[in-house]
């Protein structure tokens, strides 16, 4: 029960990672908010956390909006309390290099990934200075870090992500509010999934994601589950600003040129 007495918010949870990190979460006995713009699966996900005896609330909302942001913190306060965890987890990623995507990828992209933490965050945050104490996590991604090919736009989103994590930590620390950043390497999930089928040979795409990492693998949603569990948790109480790299190796190796799936034009 790492998490007992906490009250988290976890954004794009109806699948995938999000998904993971809510069940983890409540099943160390935090009360969890299932937001995501799929109503019916974060309903799904909150029928499966009252099944093992877990607290959850189904919170239909887009984070690109301020006013349905505004109402799901609102309703999730007004079930559990106030919110003193926030994983800024839901994300699109529109794939090409920068020519081939268009303007309307682009401007999704930045108002899912980086407006949609934004709006999140302010919302929360007056809850967790009226708490004094509060943890938010921005999951970024190596992308933010490393360049890699055919994602230019979503990495720019995702280095704003860990830029956002350092520059809110020092605002906030002396509110007792921790601000962190995660970056998973690849990590097996529906996101990824909907990538390798898009590509024309899919098996060759999936068999390049294992090997560019040292470990030999993809990691696991509950890979990046546990990391932030951790960051969640009074255990990390003296982490902040940090941006927590789980890539099975790959960002210390970096790019290799045999990594490179595309050439040019
Ligand atoms: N899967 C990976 O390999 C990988 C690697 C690095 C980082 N990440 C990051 O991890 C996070 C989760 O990735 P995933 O693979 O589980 O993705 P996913 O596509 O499976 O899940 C994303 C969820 O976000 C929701 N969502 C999208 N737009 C939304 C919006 N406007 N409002 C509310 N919800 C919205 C979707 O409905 C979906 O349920 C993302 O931030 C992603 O960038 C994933």
């Amino acid at each position: 029960m790492r998490l007992e007495g906490k009250v988290a918010l976890i954004t794009g949870a109806a699948r995938g990672i999000g998904r993971g990190i809510a069940l983890r979460f409540a099943h160390e006995g935090a009360r969890v908010g299932v937001l995501d713009l799929r109503e019916c699966d974060s309903q799904a996900v909150v029928d499966e956390i009252r099944s093992f005896g877990g607290q959850a609330l189904a919170l239909g909302a887009d984070v690109r909006d301020e006013a349905q942001v505004n109402a799901a913190v609102a309703a999730l306060r007004e079930r559990f309390g106030p919110v003193t965890v926030l994983v800024n987890n839901a994300a699109v990623m529109p794939a090409g290099r920068l020519h081939e995507t268009s303007p309307a990828d682009f401007e999704r992209c930045i108002a899912v990934n980086l407006r949609g933490a934004y709006l999140v965050s302010r919302a929360v945050i007056p809850d967790m200075l009226a708490v004094g104490r509060g943890s938010i996590i921005h999951m970024a991604s190596v992308t933010g870090v490393l360049g890699l090919p055919g994602l230019a736009v979503y990495s720019a989103t995702k280095g704003a992500l860990i830029a956002l994590a350092r520059a809110m930590s020092t605002d906030y620390a002396p509110c007792g509010i921790r601000v962190n950043a995660v970056s998973p390497g690849t990590i097996d999930s529906p996101m990824l999934h909907d990538f390798i089928a898009a590509q024309s040979d899919p098996e060759a795409v999936r068999q390049q994601f294992d090997q560019v990492h040292p470990i030999g693998r993809v990691g696991t949603i509950e890979e990046v589950a546990n990391v932030c569990l951790f960051l969640a948790s009074d255990e990390a109480s003296f982490v902040t600003g940090a941006n927590f790299q789980v890539d099975g190796g790959v960002g210390v190796k970096g790019q290799q040129p045999s990594d490179q799936p595309q050439g040019c034009p």
